[in-house]
């Protein structure tokens, strides 16, 4: 890399300012954004997004799957494309560094590239994946681009089959389209992410950067437990079967097993809902959400034996009915190595601290790592807080985490010797 190259750096000031403008698109009253995939608040954040670029001067365009980019020539003829970005889209009532960090700073990048007018040896291309996280399926986007997605999945959504394919018919997308979005896997060079930590573990460290070593993996199932609606006031205790009860129990004892005998993996209940659901009947249906995760694929595979038992354990235990619906999931995965050592020289090369770190949270990156050399860097979420309001990081700790990213792309991925 030469002397010039070394030298670019982000213009924060214009970094700062496209922050805050998309932060006011699906912003709430308190601090944070609601941007759910394919809502208005997402559809127009991903409208603002090329607006923003063709400003830039840089080329943009939407693939199948509905993944919006903004791209750069800067490469030698037929060069392949290095992909820098993350989501737009939020979860609910979500914080606003989640995701929208790693496009801008993609964005931002490109255009310091083309008005440095530095030659590099690759394209570049700053891409917002589609529903990374999973309002509908997650992954979505990446998913496709990567050819990894199947009809059946398309079929059998997290949210409503209705509501998805609505959403869907609204941003222009169809299950062809998608299914079309594949992109060679030779015509990439890499993928590369910044992130915010999402947790605590850079937060309380001295260091600036967390050059990520390891994506957990991840399921998300939906358990219904099925009883017998009763009067609340005059069958009896015993005579009950009550499907609520049955929720219930399994939200306790699946985090008794987890912190018990998986320590390393996590398992979560979101949501949960009871039917008819009046004051007054005991409950005759409760669906709850279960989403576990693991660093390891047989620990993956492990929890998940584990979890079924309890699952019915509990449906026995009061004579309840209980079906298991698997929505989506993905497998641990390992960060390429190259890139982990370019992010570090990158960091180095900024007087910035580093440190490796297995992530906790899912990202496009696992999906990417199926098709080409793919990582991400984090930089530090204050009090660990994410998918929340109170989501905050340093802006100056985001100025890092995009001139890091900005010298990895510059100096490009070194191929595996
Ligand atoms: O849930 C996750 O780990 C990510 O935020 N989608
Ligand atoms: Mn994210
Ligand atoms: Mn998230």
């Amino acid at each position: 890399m030469n002397d010039r190259q070394n030298t670019l750096r982000i213009n924060a000031d214009r970094f700062r300012k496209r922050f805050d403008a998309l932060a006011n698109i699906g912003a709430t009253t308190d601090g944070g954004v609601h941007r759910p995939a394919l809502g208005p608040e997402h559809l127009r954040a991903r409208e603002w997004f090329l607006m923003e670029a063709t400003a830039a001067g840089l080329t943009t365009h939407v693939d199948g799957a509905g993944n919006h980019s903004a791209a750069l020539s800067c490469g030698p003829a037929g060069a392949p494309v290095l992909l820098l970005g993350s989501h737009l889209d939020s979860v609910r009532y979500g914080g606003r560094f989640d995701g929208a960090l790693g496009v801008l700073a993609a964005l931002e990048i490109l255009q310091v590239v083309k008005e440095a007018g530095v030659a590099l040896e690759t394209n570049l291309e700053a891409i917002d994946f589609t529903d990374e996280e999973g309002t509908h399926l997650g992954f979505l986007g990446s998913l496709a681009l990567a050819g990894a997605i199947t009809p059946q999945e398309l079929r059998h959504p997290g949210s409503d089959l209705g509501v998805f394919q609505k959403a869907l018919a609204k941003a222009g997308l169809t299950e062809n389209s998608i299914l079309n979005a594949r992109r060679a896997p030779s015509t990439i060079a890499g993928y590369l992410e910044l992130h915010i930590e999402q947790g605590n573990r850079l937060n309380t460290s001295a260091d600036d950067i967390a050059v990520v070593t390891s994506i957990v993996g991840l399921r998300r199932q939906k358990v219904t437990y099925i009883g017998r609606a009763d009067h609340a006031g005059t069958i009896s205790m015993k005579e009950r079967r009550d499907a609520g009860q049955g929720a219930a129990a399994l939200m306790l004892s699946s985090r008794r097993l987890v912190m018990k005998e998986f320590p390393e993996s996590v398992v979560n209940t979101g949501a949960i809902e009871f039917s008819p659901g009046a004051m007054n009947i005991v409950p005759q249906r409760a669906q709850l959400t279960l989403e576990f995760r693991a660093p390891k694929p047989h620990d993956l595979e492990q929890l998940g034996v584990a979890l079924q038992q309890l699952v019915y354990a509990e449906a026995r235990e009061r004579e309840l009915d209980v079906t298991i619906e698997e929505v989506d999931g993905i497998q641990p995965v390992q960060m390429n190595g190259q890139v982990q050592a370019a992010f570090v020289a990158a960091a180095e090369q900024l007087g910035l601290s580093h440190r490796r770190m297995a992530s906790g949270a899912g990202h496009d990156a696992q999906v990417m790592a199926k098709i080409c050399p793919a990582g991400m860097i984090f930089v530090p979420s204050v009090d660990g807080c994410s998918h929340s309001a109170r989501e905050f990081t340093e802006w100056e700790d985001c100025i890092n985490g995009a001139n890091v990213l900005l010298q990895t792309a510059v100096a490009g991925i070194p191929s595996a010797d």
